[in-house]
């Protein structure tokens, strides 16, 4: 599958953004993080325009968490989306890169004070709270700094989506937000329309990520409207706005059929009117949290392949043939964190044909096994390897396990290509590090 720019140029080699991907690594080395600009401004363009049609009322905050860094933040500030960010780092990321702080969110499942002064101080546009003690943290940061603070209060609908239950959080037992079931979150929104220093705006859910089908959010907004119904029975309040999270699944394999965003919004859009017209509820403003969808097929990472052996296997076909690359586990922890799937190019023989099923691996002292069953066309060490749908989650997640250096990162487009992230040097890897002068002298050689 060639996805967003990428296509197959006369030399047979994989191009993204007009940029040939061989000259791209040979430039900027490997492992590299390609960015396809053209992409990322085309989901995000394509996401706003799916529910502007269906429902005026509604906001798209950027789920910073799939990838944050100055440039893109600077991507999303363009295309008018709004950011959501979940960290101390996520915030300071997105003010660094004069992100309008009216259009910023925070989340976070255990706030700490620090984060919380900080939203409050710089006046982002809402924090979700997300636990009972939170709600005093909050209203404390508020009245110091005397201002009323936007709030959602982030409920669990009691939804378990069908995805991997690592990235699950909609069903009941889950540390994310206040439990519907058990009447948590009627109080927590009791609470925080009970303080002076909040200002209660409405409800928030996420029920979990990479989602090929739209079930679990129609059930999720039921339940959700549900409450808001109940909100307004009980305490007269309304819910300006519903939020219902991010999720959307994207293509890691070309077997994968996420909905198309209109088929998404006409489904939301839809779920959610029948569920007011129950009620009887005016609408409120839908938010949504989108990041996988809109950042992850817009990224790919280019690797050198490295030794290549073949070894015997119990099973049929007898044999397994691992082709190492120069990264792994550090630049991309999805495979052993929660088993995701991955497909390739090689792409300086994007034009071969994929005639064998080979394990791409890593090359840390793990079994970081990128992808255990990869269709490519013979691989010899040199040849530049191109895993596709590495946009979310992967820079994000990267570490300096075994001391590697975590990668640079290329934002390609109309035939240029800009280094947006450094690639770490050696030094960094103990820039951080101290040694307490007891430990400088004495050293047997
Ligand atoms: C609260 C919240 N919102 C949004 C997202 C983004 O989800 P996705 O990348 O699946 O769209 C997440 C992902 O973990 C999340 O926890």
């Amino acid at each position: 599958m060639l996805l967003g720019t990428q296509r197959v140029n006369a030399q047979g080699r994989l191009e993204i953004g007009g940029c040939d991907t061989v000259a791209l690594a040979q430039e900027f080395g490997t492992p590299l993080y390609v960015v396809d600009e053209a992409e990322l401004r085309a989901r995000c363009r394509a996401y706003a325009a799916a529910f502007a049609d269906r429902y005026p009322r509604n906001r798209i905050h950027y789920a910073s968490k799939a990838l944050l860094n100055l440039a893109v933040a600077r991507i999303i500030a363009q295309e008018g989306l709004c950011l959501d960010t979940a960290s101390y780092g996520e915030l300071f990321t997105a003010l660094r890169a004069r992100f309008p702080a009216a259009r910023i969110n925070l989340h976070g499942s255990n706030k700490l004070a620090p984060e919380i002064e900080l939203a409050v101080r710089r006046r982002i546009g809402h924090i979700t709270l997300d636990n009972f003690g939170e709600i005093q943290l909050v209203a404390d940061a508020a009245a110091a700094q005397q201002r009323p603070v936007r709030v959602l209060v982030r409920v669990a609908p009691g939804v378990d989506p069908d995805t991997h239950r690592f990235i699950s959080t909609g069903q009941a037992d889950t540390k994310f937000g206040f439990n519907i079931l058990d009447g948590s979150a009627m109080e927590a929104v009791r609470r925080a329309l009970a303080s002076p220093a909040l200002r209660f705006d409405g409800i928030h859910f996420h029920v979990g990520s990479q989602l090929l089908d739209t079930v679990s959010h129609e059930e999720a907004i039921s339940a959700a409207v549900d409450l808001m119904a109940q909100i307004r029975a009980t305490t007269g309040a309304l819910c300006h706005e519903l939020n219902i999270g991010g999720g959307l699944g994207v293509r890691y394999l070309s077997t994968h059929e996420p909905p198309s965003l209109e088929t998404y919004a006409e489904r939301i859009t839809g779920a959610l009117r029948s569920a007011l017209a129950r009620h009887g509820l005016p609408m409120p403003v839908l938010a949504q949290e989108p990041g996988r969808s809109l950042v992850a097929e817009a990224g790919t990472t280019l690797y050198t392949v490295g030794a290549i052996k073949t070894v015997p296997t119990l099973t049929a076909p007898g044999s397994r043939t691992y082709a190492s690359i120069d990264g792994g586990l550090s630049d991309n922890p999805r495979p052993q964190l929660y088993e995701a799937v991955y497909e390739v190019i090689a792409a300086n023989k994007a034009d071969r044909p994929h005639d064998r099923t080979l394990a791409i691996a890593g090359r840390h002292c793990e079994t970081d096994v990128l992808i255990w069953d990869a269709s490519a066309p013979e691989l010899e060490p040199g040849d530049t390897l191109a895993v596709q749908t590495t946009g979310a989650y992967n820079a994000a997640m990267a570490s300096n396990y075994n001391k590697f250096l975590r990668p640079a990162m290329v934002l390609v487009g109309d035939d240029r290509a800009d280094l947006i992230v450094e690639r770490e040097t050696p030094a960094d890897l103990v820039r951080h590090d101290c040694v307490p002068a007891r430990l400088k002298a004495g050293a047997r050689t």
